[in-house]
Formats: C-alpha cells, structure tokens, sequence
C-alpha cells in the first residue's frame, strides 16, 4: 500500500469510527489516536521526508485534507453529544408544575395577642399612650400606692408569688397608675394611657382560673374628669368588641383604689338579654372593674386632689376573648396546643 492509499484508509476508517462515537470520552480518543503525538496520522506525516519532491506537495494536500475533514466533523459530533445530553437531561428532570406542592403550616398570631392589639387599636384612636409594666413589682407600687397598706384586708383577695417581702409578682396592672402618674409632667396636660401585661395569683388553675392571666389597665387623669367620661369611653369601646346594640349596667363595687367603685356589665351579646347560658341567664354578662382614682392615689404620686381627678379600669384579656369566641377553658390560653392555637390563626 503507498502512502495516498494507506491516508485514503486512514480516512475511510477514521469516518465511519466518527459516525458511531456515541459520547464524549470515545470521541476525544478517536483524536488522540488519530493526531496525537504517536497517532496514526502524525506517524504518516513523519513518512514525508522520504518522499520524493513530486510526491511531497500531493501527499500534504492529502493529508491536510483529511486534517481538515476531520476537524470539522470532530466539531459537529462534538455538539450533538452535547445536545444529546442536554436532551437527556431535559427529559429526566421535567417538572410538573400541575403537581400539588408541599404545604407550609403558617404560624399565626396568638389569640390573646390578637385581642391585645385589637384593643391597643381602639384606644389609640382615641389618643391614648400604650405602656409598658413590670410584672415583678414592689410591694410599694403592687399595694401601697394603690391604697392598700400593709394590713389591709382587700389584700387577701390579690395574694400572690413572693420573691421578698417587699418584691412580688404583681397581682394586677394597676401599679402602672402610680408609675405613669410619677412620670407625667401635668403641666403639659392630661395623661391617658393603657398598660396591658401579665399578672399572677395564689390560684388553683381550673376552667377559670389561672394563677397566671392578662389585664389591660386605662388611666385618665386631668382636671375636670367625671364619671361621665368614664361612662362615655367604656360604652364607646364594648360596642367596638362586642357589636353597637350592647348596652352597659353599672353596678356599686369597691376597690381600694377608685372611689367610688363600679362593676360594669354588657347586655349578652348571644342572646340580646334575653338569657342563655353565656350569660348564665341573667341577660347581663360581667366585663371590667373600674371607677373614679381615688384622692389618696393622687396625691401619693403628688397631684392636688380638689385640681385634678380621673378615672381607671382594667379589663381581664382572656375574660374578653373567651366571651366573644366561646371558649370554656381558660387553660387552652396556655397550653400551647396547636388544635386550639390555630382556630384564631388569621
Ligand atoms: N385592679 C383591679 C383588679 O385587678 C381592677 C381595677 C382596675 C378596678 C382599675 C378599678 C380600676 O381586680
């Protein structure tokens, strides 16, 4: 075989290897053999210098040629392996977007946060400040600012958890009255405010009661605050919670630190005061304390009793919310349990 017939074999041999190269590795091979420094070619070129100077320039057409060739169908191969691949894997990770996705539990909002800031809402549209307490108080603030020394009777129905004697867990909001009244500066004018949080008893946990629970405190103190004011701000806000046709009954009651003192109850917003077990059948449903600051609060935090007054409530959060949604157990508040958690989810 003479050289031009040994490249047209070449040739022939090396095309029809081309044409069945499937992948990547075979088709980098099929190269080397070919051109690389001991390939098949390369040693055909090598032959050259015996070559005549008639032969030469024939031959090195020849071979540069198939070179050529080679090079171009070497490129072609190359991209339809990689759009075979490309295509393989097109094919296996096709996505079905008709597919139902994993659902995602969303948390949401507790449902005493959720009546909190609900009530925040309502009286910051009406200018209050909204402030916060400190639920371990002093015997100082807890008591005696509230007018109830140290061997007043009333004190038996607020005992609670003693860190000393004169530190406690706060048995209700209403210690931020003095602390708010302290911190006022009434010569820029009124002081209104809510102070919502958390207080404790000595209580036996049952269906309602927990030796832990939430208030909201409200306080306005100016000159010239009558029972009036009082009166107008508690109806506006029940009708706000429980519905416009609620009407409101005041009943006498005594706190150490209002006077006079008031129990305010709503007409039932289940039954419109006819009776039903909400409202134990008695038409009226029990909502807040309240009543008018009584003299010796003011002047503990230094105002002057006959210039200025006010008055104060305080709401019971859970009592409210277990009311408008029907909750028999005050406990479910605390417990944590998703079943119940996820009924207020909003
Ligand atoms: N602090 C009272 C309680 O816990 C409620 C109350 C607050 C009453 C403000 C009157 C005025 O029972």
């Amino acid at each position: 075989m003479n050289l031009q017939e040994k490249i047209e074999d070449l040739r022939k041999r090396t095309m029809s290897d081309l044409r069945a190269v499937a992948d990547e590795k075979t088709l980098n091979n099929l190269r080397t053999v070919m051109l690389g420094k001991k390939g098949e070619l390369t040693e055909i070129l090598k032959g050259m210098k015996d070559l005549t100077n008639e032969e030469r320039p024939v031959i090195g057409a020849l071979a540069n040629a198939f070179r050529d060739e080679f090079g171009v169908k070497f490129e072609a191969k190359k991209v339809e392996i990689e759009e075979a691949l490309m295509n393989a894997a097109l094919e296996s990770e096709t996505l079905d977007v008709t597919l139902p996705g994993d659902v995602q539990k969303k948390g949401s909002r507790h449902i005493l946060t959720q009546t909190q800031e609900e009530i925040e809402e309502i009286f910051l549209g009406m200018g209050y400040e909204i402030v916060d307490g400190y639920e371990v108080e002093t015997d100082h603030y807890n008591f005696e600012r509230m007018n109830l020394p140290k061997d007043h009777p009333a004190r038996d129905m607020q005992d609670t958890f003693y860190i000393t004697n004169e530190v406690l867990l706060r048995t209700h909001t209403s210690p931020m009255q003095a602390r708010t009244m302290d911190a006022h500066d009434f010569s820029k004018g009124g002081l209104r405010m809510i102070a919502p949080g958390r207080v404790y008893r000595r209580d036996t946990d049952d269906a309602t009661h927990s030796h832990q629970f939430h208030q909201i405190e409200g306080l306005v103190v100016d000159k010239n605050i009558t029972m009036a004011d009082l009166k107008g701000t508690l109806d506006l806000v029940m009708k706000k919670m429980f519905g416009q046709d609620r009407e409101l009954r005041w009943r006498p009651s005594y706190f150490p630190f209002t006077e006079p003192s008031v129990e305010v109850d709503i007409s039932c917003f289940k039954c419109g005061g006819k009776g039903c077990n909400v409202c134990k059948h008695t038409g009226w449903i029990e909502i807040l304390g309240a009543g008018m600051v009584h003299p010796n609060v003011l002047e503990m935090s230094g105002l002057d009793a006959s210039v200025y007054s006010g008055f104060a409530f305080g709401l019971g959060q859970e009592r409210i919310a277990m009311l408008r949604y029907g909750i028999n157990d005050i406990r479910g508040f605390y417990q944590g349990d998703v079943r119940f958690l996820e009924q207020f989810g909003k």
